[in-house]
């Protein structure tokens, strides 16, 4: 049986689930495929140090050059992470005729143009499912599946960490650093979660997600971040008087006007199917013109989900390279629309904020709002301490750059004591 030769970049957490997976899959790869796979090099920094991880030592190299100037590699997966050297090891990889496999976010999120137009350019495959939502097919569904929509909208949870955090202190009221240091504990989070509890992890999915799905290119810069570090328990509180629950959503809207794209802690709707979405889980929800809604459901990180997709992808370039047909599906950005600024986007926002307890402070408040165009949809009022009352309110869908003039003249007003809390509230209909 003809055999394709396999070269491995990186041999951490994803690496090792890889080179776990393709192990486990051998006995079948021949009768699912029509062809063997076979590892011949894997570069890591340190090959002394994971020489006892792996079956056959002598495939070690601390050179990453040997395994992607290798004649016998076919196929290189990448698993380094990071943007350099994981950028030019790709090119080079891709340049020299061969195909590639990537989780890199990070890489694809910032590069994704250069990167494709390089595969287009040699007709090699560079497929990268593994970058968005881990184990959770998304990328093909879009490129394939579902290729016979408009797609208007894709949003979701595609960041672990952060779930599980806004996960524990939902259901067991902690504050966000107690449900960080848990989160720490058990391995969700990385040693620096920097990326994930400020939204940047999330931001990289939604740009991938955004430029597949409207097929024009979205960059990482073009997407709004915000993460959940100011998230409070009171906050979740009153989420869930309110009937919603807080989670950091990743959207992507677009419409007659442009592109939307932003990651920030947003109330949803507790009947909304990813209210539920609990722990380390992500999920996607997609819709199209013709599918209407579709939902994505599980482990959107983990050695071995992601794995599963990484050698997913492998599996689908061994069946192009035995039909002849690699290059069959390239960048898909034909379009070049604008993406609009977060003042020009629509939502429904909730505040939280803290107002003298007194005669007429309501009213005043309120007329701020109406002065703005503004219309308020829900409200709670409890007194708080020395004389202050919390004054909670959910507002109807209003555009962004009305909800931001109202909050600058309500922090000149006097009565005003704190704006302690503003989020945006997830509607399906573009906030009408
Ligand atoms: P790890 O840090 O666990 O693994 C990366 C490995 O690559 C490390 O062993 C690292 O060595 C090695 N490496 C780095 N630079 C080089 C180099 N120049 N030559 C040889 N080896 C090198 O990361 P992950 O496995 O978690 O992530 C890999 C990729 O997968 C990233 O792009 C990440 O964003 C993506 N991804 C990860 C997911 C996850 O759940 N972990 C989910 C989805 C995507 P050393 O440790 O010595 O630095
Ligand atoms: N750090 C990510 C998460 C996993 O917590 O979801 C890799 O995408």
């Amino acid at each position: 049986m003809r055999k394709i030769g396999v070269g491995l970049l990186g041999l951490g957490t994803v690496g090792m689930g890889t080179y776990k997976v393709l192990k486990a899959q051998q006995p079948e790869m021949g009768k699912k495929l029509g062809v063997e796979l076979e590892l011949r090099r894997i570069a890591v920094k340190d090959p002394a140090e994971v020489a006892d991880q792996v079956d056959d030592a002598s495939l070690l190299t601390a050179d990453w050059h040997e395994v992607v100037e290798d004649d016998s590699v076919e196929i290189v997966i990448e698993l380094m992470g990071g943007l350099e050297p994981a950028r030019t090891c790709i090119l080079a990889a891709l340049h020299a005729g061969k195909h590639v496999v990537t989780a890199n976010k990070d890489l694809v999120a910032v590069s994704g143009r250069e990167l494709l137009d390089a595969a287009a350019e040699h007709k090699c495959d560079l497929l990268f499912e593994a970058a968005v939502a881990g184990g959770i097919p998304i990328i093909r569904p879009m490129k394939q599946c579902l290729l016979g929509n408009t797609i208007t909208e894709i949003m979701g949870i595609v960041n672990g960490t952060t779930n599980f955090i806004l996960t524990k202190m939902e259901q067991e009221g902690m504050e966000f650093q107690e449900a960080l240091d848990l989160a720490t504990e058990l391995g969700y989070a990385e040693a620096d979660p920097t990326a994930d509890i400020e939204g940047l992890d999330a931001g990289r999915k939604v740009a991938i997600m955004a430029s597949i799905g409207f097929h024009s290119r979205v960059v990482l810069d073009d997407v709004h971040i915000e993460g959940i570090t100011k998230i409070t328990a009171k906050d979740i509180q009153y989420a869930r008087e309110m009937g919603c629950t807080i989670k950091l959503l990743g959207v992507a809207r677009c419409d007659e006007e442009g592109i939307e794209a932003y990651v920030c802690p947003m109330l949803i709707a507790g009947d909304h199917p990813l209210a539920s979405v609990s722990d380390s889980y992500n999920a996607v929800f997609l819709n199209g013109d013709a599918v209407e809604n579709v939902m994505f459901y599980g482990r959107g990180a983990g050695s071995l989900p992601t794995a599963s997709a990484v050698v997913g992808d492998v599996f689908d370039i061994a069946r192009n390279i035995m039909n002849g047909c690699c290059g069959r599906i390239s960048c898909s950005c034909y379009k070049e629309l604008s993406v609009k600024k977060m003042e020009d986007t629509k939502n429904r926002f909730f505040l939280r904020m803290l107002v003298e307890d007194k005669c007429g402070v309501f009213t005043d408040t309120a007329n701020v709002f109406a002065q703005n165009q503004v219309s308020l949809a829900q409200i709670i009022q409890r007194q708080s301490e020395k004389g202050t009352a919390e004054l909670v309110v959910i507002t109807d869908a209003v555009k962004e750059g009305n909800l931001t003039n109202a909050i600058e003249t309500l922090k000149a007003q006097e009565s005003v004591k704190e704006i302690s809390t503003v989020l945006r509230v997830y509607q399906a209909d573009k906030g009408e």
